[in-house]
């Protein structure tokens, strides 16, 4: 049987994707945003915690969708799929594998389940997958996992709610534990935390919310599943809704959830970083 061993949390913020391929981790600015992951770098290669393959819910800026195209939630079923030229080229990153079959049969699990999956067979994927695989990877040749993409909305109103993301992330767990071949399976969520890119408060960050975030991911998910919309908006800025993904993550992790590391630095570009590394209740 395949089963979730862990999830991992962390900002896609695109310029930490630029500092790493342009070998800028020593600057002064890089250095204590990279040292964060120093250690769930050192825990994901060992062979004890490696996944086979990981659920990487993220989210395309506008990227491989646009605004004829909306996807609430969407999963990537293709055998691979290039790193997407953003403007300035596609990143020197290694093709992202599919494990196609267990994409598929989470696709047909989910759909049974009631969450109504768009199904992607070809795409591009943007900064929100890429730079969250090169912070926990590195620069390797090929990525030594296989990546099913999930895919949210969360640049376009109304994104789905915090509960319905906890809700699928309880889904993807019953269709992880359904497939009959023995995978060892992460889900990632990532985005977020705090950032406002445009507009008069462009630059807002909210610590203080984002550090009692990270602390109920473990002390008090329910309370989470419940934070309104408005809220992300108001307190984490209007790009802070990319960290209601976490909560896919988090919900299928299942009941009691162990921390193992914690990284939060401010800023990287305009956003509160924000990483977490959880062990999967059994
Ligand atoms: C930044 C952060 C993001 O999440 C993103 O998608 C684009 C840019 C930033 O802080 O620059
Ligand atoms: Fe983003």
């Amino acid at each position: 049987m395949a089963r979730i061993t862990a999830g991992v949390a962390t900002s896609h913020v695109p310029l930490l994707g630029v500092g790493i391929d342009q070998g800028k981790m020593e600057e002064d600015y890089f250095k204590p945003i990279y040292a964060g992951y120093e250690w769930s770098k050192r825990w994901i290669a060992d062979p004890e915690n490696k996944p086979d393959v990981v659920i990487l819910v993220y989210n395309d800026h506008a990227t491989a969708f646009d605004m004829n195209l909306i996807p609430t939630f969407a999963i990537g079923c293709a055998e691979e799929f290039q790193p997407a030229d953003e403007g300035w080229g596609r990143r020197p990153v290694p093709v992202v594998k599919n494990d196609a079959d267990f994409a598929w049969h989470l696709a047909q699990s989910l759909i049974l389940d009631e969450f109504d999956m768009t199904i992607i067979n070809k795409m591009d994927v943007d900064h929100g997958l890429t730079v969250p695989l090169s912070l926990m990877f590195g620069q390797p040749a090929e990525w030594p996992v296989k990546v099913v993409p999930l895919a949210v909305n969360v640049v376009t109103y109304p994104p789905p709610s915090g509960n319905r993301c906890y809700a699928l992330g309880e889904a993807i767990r019953n269709a992880v534990e359904s497939y009959d071949k023995d995978l060892k399976v992460q889900v990632w969520g990532t985005g977020g935390m705090s950032h406002q890119l445009q507009g008069p408060r462009a630059g807002l960050i909210n610590k203080e919310w984002d550090q009692r975030f990270l602390d109920d991911l473990t002390a008090d998910p329910l309370r989470l599943r419940h934070i309104p919309h408005i809220e992300y908006l108001r307190e984490t800025g209007s790009e802070g809704i990319e960290t209601v993904m976490w909560l896919i993550m988090r919900g299928a992790l299942g009941g009691d959830v162990k921390e193992l590391h914690r990284h939060y630095h401010v800023p990287g570009s305009n956003t509160a970083v924000g990483h977490i590394v959880l062990e999967a209740a059994p």
